[in-house]
């Protein structure tokens, strides 16, 4: 059994709130829970909007900020980041991907794979010809060792109205060469900044909130015009990689008013 801690959609900002909740806040208290009590996961994956501004100055703190975690860090980009921005100042694993932040990790009787679906200045994400083709290679490579898939953008609708047009918009591509390798038992995505589970022809995709704010729910139902983060907690997830079996715990980081908005 291997146990990895699974966070999500920091928006890490060096100085400002964002929508009205403090990134800084929010991660050191994701930190500081991990450092208490799961220093025995083999690593922390963070699926992506690492910065919510990507520039030299958010990366370079955000490191710092992530230099307190006692278990090694496993960056994805998601929207709000920069495929070159993010790996001048965050280490990738060995044999990461040229250009992106792409990778496979071999764990002990595992292999997860970190997919870039980063489709820089929109929101929606994309596995171009060049990261498809890296992911049919290491799912070859996997053979028929258990695989879980790290991404920021979602590869199913999710039946939420104001996020399901921003997912992954090749999810067919994706699905055509994962269909084919029946080792891929997870999907974890970021993005909907929602705690989400959908079963889709024996692989299991998982959402997770974010450190920082949360999506509100579908009722009673809203739009970008009227978008408010719902005042619910922040989670990280504590995923139990099995060979049999996939379990995670959804633990609250904070409650909604810690570092939030009153
Ligand atoms: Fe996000």
């Amino acid at each position: 059994m291997q146990k990895l801690i699974w966070l999500s959609d920091l928006h890490y900002d060096a100085q400002a709130l964002v929508q009205s909740h403090d990134p800084r806040v929010r991660l050191e208290a994701a930190v500081d829970l991990i450092n208490a009590h799961h220093t025995d996961a083999v690593c922390c994956v963070v699926t992506g909007d690492m910065v919510e501004t990507a520039s030299d100055a958010s990366y370079a703190a955000l490191k710092a900020a992530l230099s307190r975690l006692s278990v090694p860090v496993l960056p994805l980009t998601g929207n709000h980041d920069s495929h070159a921005l993010l790996r001048a100042h965050l280490p990738l694993p060995d044999g990461a991907m040229p250009d992106f932040v792409q990778y496979a990790v071999a764990l002990d009787g595992h292999v997860l794979i970190a997919l870039d679906t980063l489709d820089e200045g929109k929101d929606s994400g994309l596995l171009c010809e060049a990261r498809l083709s890296w992911l049919e290679t290491a799912l070859e490579a996997a053979g028929e060792t258990p695989v879980s898939i790290f991404m920021h953008h979602q590869p199913v609708k999710l039946g939420l109205a104001m996020l399901d047009p921003d997912n992954l918009t090749n999810a067919e591509a994706f699905w055509q060469i994962v269909d084919r390798y029946p080792s891929v038992r997870n999907v974890f995505a970021g993005h909907v900044h929602r705690p989400t589970t959908t079963h889709r022809k024996g692989v299991t995709i998982t959402t997770l909130p974010s450190v920082l704010y949360q999506a509100p729910p579908e009722h009673p139902p809203w739009d970008w015009t009227t978008f408010a983060p719902a005042r619910e907690a922040t989670r990280l997830g504590v995923v139990h990689l099995g060979p049999e079996q996939t379990t995670v715990h959804f633990e609250k980081i904070c409650a909604y008013d810690h570092g939030g908005a009153p």
